[in-house]
């Protein structure tokens, strides 16, 4: 059974992502990437780059920071969505893929620590909060993470609308939460969450780029099918709009003008915070990431969460049955690259 989150990537999502209609996510990761240039791809060497992409997507970026890099990359990905982890997969052949909660994020790569871990634009589905400590864990000594996020400043204008009376009308004069989601509240909240995880902050900006919805059609291609509001559009039901709402729309709230603001950061993991972690790793390894493994861990069922009820930042062994990787923990001798296929680990 597929959460409301997967079927939303699996089935509406996927197939539109990489049209980016207003090429919000374009610019975002090409700013994040301008912060990695700075401070470690144009560096040479000739030992590959670790990547953890935690919510990969389609790969985009990866295949982004790939071509800008000097040093080889040997890419990881993690991500709820089977649909999107084959894009990905088809866009990064030599991807190490893995489906589950981006919580779960020990229980994959075993035997991996990294140079860089990803989060970008996950925490409106897992809290910043749940993932810094992870993020931090699997970091190698001098690591770095890079964070993209929208935050709850964003889309005012939407959030003005959303609460009209006549919008509440169609949502049976009930209070709406646009997005239902789990964003943090702005960049000194990012900067905040990084530097109790002892991280070093070595670069963050908030980018507000603007938004223009001239009717209900182009709203929905960023909204719904381009993944910034789906849950609040499946709310109030406006993928089912017939001709005569959207007719109404066009004349009574479009166009509209916004902006969203979105927080993009650097952070490293000290050199001398090192020791504590590699000792606290659920899955310990070596630490040394394999790179001839094609791991589909594939371990979610898909029981408990669905984006909109997150609590616990980690999964107990009822919520996720994954065949040799369940009860919460996943140790080496059971998910390491050489063991932890798509046959022995896959939960469906
Ligand atoms: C907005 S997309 C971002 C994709 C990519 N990081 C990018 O910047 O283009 C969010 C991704 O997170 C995934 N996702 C959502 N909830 C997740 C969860 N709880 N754990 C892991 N991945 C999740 C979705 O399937 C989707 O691929």
């Amino acid at each position: 059974m597929k959460t409301d989150i997967q079927r939303q990537y699996d089935e509406i999502i996927a197939p539109h992502y990489d049209l980016d209609p207003q090429q919000v996510t374009t610019n975002a990761l090409g700013i994040a990437l301008g912060q990695l240039s700075s401070a470690m791809l144009d560096r040479s060497a000739s030992q590959p780059l670790d990547l953890l992409d935690v919510g990969i997507g389609t790969g985009v970026f990866c295949e982004r920071l790939r071509a800008a890099s000097r040093r080889p990359i040997r890419p990881h990905g993690l991500d709820i969505s089977e649909r999107m982890l084959e894009l990905a997969k088809s866009r990064i052949p030599d991807l190490r893929a893995a489906r589950d909660d981006a919580a779960n994020m020990s229980r994959h790569f075993c035997d991996c620590q990294f140079d860089l871990i990803c989060t970008h634009f996950i925490t409106g589905f897992v809290p910043i909060s749940v993932l810094a400590p992870e993020v931090h864990r699997r970091l190698k000594p001098g690591g770095y993470w890079s964070f993209v996020g929208g935050t709850s400043q964003g889309f005012p204008e939407l959030r003005r609308v959303a609460q009209s009376p006549l919008i509440r009308r169609l949502h049976g004069g009930r209070e709406l939460d646009l997005g239902g989601l789990k964003t943090p509240f702005d960049q000194s909240a990012v900067e905040s969450v990084m530097r109790e995880h002892s991280f070093q902050l070595r670069s963050a900006e908030t980018f507000a780029p603007r938004l223009d919805f001239p009717n209900f059609d182009a709203f929905m291609a960023f909204a719904w099918r381009g993944a910034w509001l789906t849950p609040f559009i499946e709310q109030l039901r406006l993928h089912e709009a017939g001709k005569a709402l959207r007719t109404f729309f066009n004349l009574w709230v479009f166009p509209i003008s916004d902006s969203h603001r979105i927080v993009i950061a650097l952070g490293q993991k000290p050199l001398a915070d090192s020791l504590k972690d590699t000792h606290s790793l659920e899955c310990e390894g070596s630490g040394r990431c394999e790179d001839n493994s094609s791991y589909d861990g594939g371990s979610y069922d898909g029981g408990s969460y669905d984006g909109g009820s997150y609590d616990s930042g980690s999964c107990d062994g009822d919520s996720y049955d994954s065949g040799s990787c369940d009860s919460g923990s996943c140790d080496s001798g059971s998910c390491d690259s050489g063991s932890c296929d798509s046959d022995s680990c896959d939960g469906d």
